[in-house]
């Protein structure tokens, strides 16, 4: 289990840009696909947090309705992909229940609650608070940087090649 229980680097955000950029080029070929949605997640996530206590309701509307669209069009399948595909594929020659993989799926579920509660104040015509759209990009940060950082990697080291290969076939 060596490496999937690792903390987090601490890492400057001028720094995480350089070093995002040296594992991106590192990411093995199947994985580009879910890494690539990561980064618009992440472009998501900033959007969420910024200018956070200074937007009226109607801009905290439209952020919201932004992300959801996002969501519905990315968000929810890529979840599905590294529940029903990724992880399954890592339990067949790794070790599930590594600290990693648990506190993955508890923020999946986490992120879930937290675009649900959002979808209903939307369907409802009200506007979330500026504190929960900061606690949902906060979480969304986090996430990705656990799956890039350390869940990812783990795959890579675990997973056979050929087994890697076939992953890709199934994210299609
Ligand atoms: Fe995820
Ligand atoms: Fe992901």
């Amino acid at each position: 289990m060596a490496g999937i229980s690792d903390k987090l680097p601490e890492i400057t955000r001028s720094r995480q840009g350089r070093r995002w950029k040296d594992r991106a080029m590192k990411r093995h070929p199947s994985l580009i696909p879910l890494s690539s949605h990561h980064q618009n997640a992440l472009v998501q996530a900033k959007s969420l947090r910024s200018r956070s206590g200074k937007r009226t309701a109607e801009e905290r509307r439209n952020v919201a309705k932004t992300f959801l669209k996002f969501w519905e069009s990315h968000g929810q399948s890529h979840f599905r992909v590294e529940e029903e595909v990724v992880l399954p594929t890592l339990a067949r020659f790794g070790i599930a229940r590594a600290e990693a993989i648990s506190e993955m799926l508890t923020q999946h579920v986490e992120i879930r609650a937290l675009v649900q509660e959002m979808a209903d104040l939307i369907e409802r015509n009200e506007a979330p608070s500026a504190e929960r759209m900061v606690e949902l990009g906060e979480l969304l940060d986090r996430h990705v940087r656990l799956e890039e950082h350390t869940v990812f990697p783990y795959v890579e080291r675990t997973v056979p090649e050929a087994e890697l290969v076939r992953l890709r076939e199934r994210l299609v």
